[in-house]
């Protein structure tokens, strides 16, 4: 049976990406050696890393004045690395969801958190707005996507601090506008790579920001004078995500793929608010284009196990809620074909016509 792959992640990687990861699996660019087993420090693998980095910086419109690593330990590595090298007093934070509260909780070992805006008195069902930001931060720190609620900012912050984001699960799917960042990171097991790298793109003058004496792994400046190799960098990871940016350039870059993020999202959305069975669960400008998330309708929430079972039967894969706010989740990232989304939504209309 067909399958069609809703993960949250790690997700959905184009089939282009896969087929070139198997290709090098057995051969790596005719080296006679598997991608698997060649040393990182091999002429062929510095080519992987600094194309990697040229096409986040050409399709993502990173200025000059960035510098772009790749190193391991994921996101949650970042929730300390950044308190740790940037955090001298106090920093402020914007909490929106699970992500937040474990960057806060983090951040907590370094210093002050003020807490510049919160969604949690609605479940995190919004994006905070209009909301004040103290100038006597040290950075002001957001989550772009809220992966688990699916909210997504729609909008570059203006920040008169540092701005510091975690685009864990939105990063490339739209344009941002870097120059309003001082410093954006995220795992790259969602729109980019298999699970063991983490991107982070950094503002020059950030580098001369850092604020204590650190272990060498945690300072920035060890892996960006490096070049992402002061340790054995996530090789597999970093291959494969090469080959996704390449295939994001072929396809037209941000603006294409905005197109069809817009273009499923909406199709899935108009869906959700149509039918009877099931309600969105995040407020409608907030709504994520990468996290679609939906509960049963009122009086209907009795069905949702049976929705489920009838959903994988049809071959959906990945479409349960994260099991804080239960109901269903349709991670649609950059890879997810508009097919996927229209087998779902014919899925939908099934279950709602036997329920009739
Ligand atoms: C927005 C966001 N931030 C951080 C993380 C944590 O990432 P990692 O598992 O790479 O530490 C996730 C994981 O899903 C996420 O969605």
């Amino acid at each position: 049976m067909k399958k069609y792959n809703f993960n949250a992640g790690p997700s959905i990687l184009p089939d282009v990406a896969i087929e070139n990861a198997a290709k090098a699996i057995a051969d790596f660019n005719g080296t006679g050696l598997s991608i698997l087993s060649i040393s990182h420090r091999t002429k062929e693998f510095e080519e992987v890393v600094e194309s990697a980095k040229s096409l986040l910086r050409e399709l993502l419109g990173i200025p000059d004045n960035y510098k772009i690593f790749f190193v391991g330990g994921g996101a949650s590595t970042q929730f300390f690395h950044i308190p740790a090298n940037f955090l001298a007093k106090k920093a402020g934070y914007v909490n929106t969801g699970v992500w937040t509260k474990k960057a806060i909780k983090e951040a907590k070992h370094y210093g002050e958190v003020e807490i510049v805006a919160s969604s949690e008195d609605r479940n995190f069902t919004y994006i905070p707005k209009n909301f004040t930001i103290p100038t006597d931060i040290d950075y002001l720190y957001i989550c772009t996507n809220n992966t688990i609620y699916g909210t997504e900012y729609k909008t570059d912050i203006d920040s008169p601090v540092p701005l510091i984001a975690d685009m864990s699960s939105d990063i490339l799917s739209r344009p941002v506008d870097v120059s309003k960042y001082a410093l954006i990171y995220g795992g790259a097991q969602k729109n980019l790579a298999p699970a063991g790298v983490t991107f982070v793109i950094v503002r020059d003058d950030m580098l001369q920001r850092v604020v204590r004496d650190l272990p060498s792994m945690v300072n920035v400046n060890t892996h960006v004078d490096n070049n992402s190799m002061f340790n054995t960098p996530p090789v597999f990871p970093i291959y494969v995500m090469n080959e996704t940016l390449k295939w994001l350039k072929s396809i037209g870059g941000v603006e294409e793929i905005y197109r069809r993020n817009l273009e499923k999202a909406n199709l899935l959305y108009d869906e959700i608010d149509r039918n009877s069975l099931f309600r969105p669960t995040a407020v409608k400008e907030d709504r994520s284009l990468m996290n679609i998330c939906f509960v049963m309708a009122e009086g209907k929430e009795d069905l949702a196990p049976e929705f489920l079972e009838f959903a994988k039967s049809r071959g959906m894969v990945g479409i349960k809620g994260h099991r804080l706010v239960g109901g269903f989740r349709a991670s649609c990232y950059n890879a997810c074909p508009k097919e996927s989304v229209e087998a779902l939504i014919a899925c939908m209309r099934e279950f709602e016509s036997l329920k009739k």
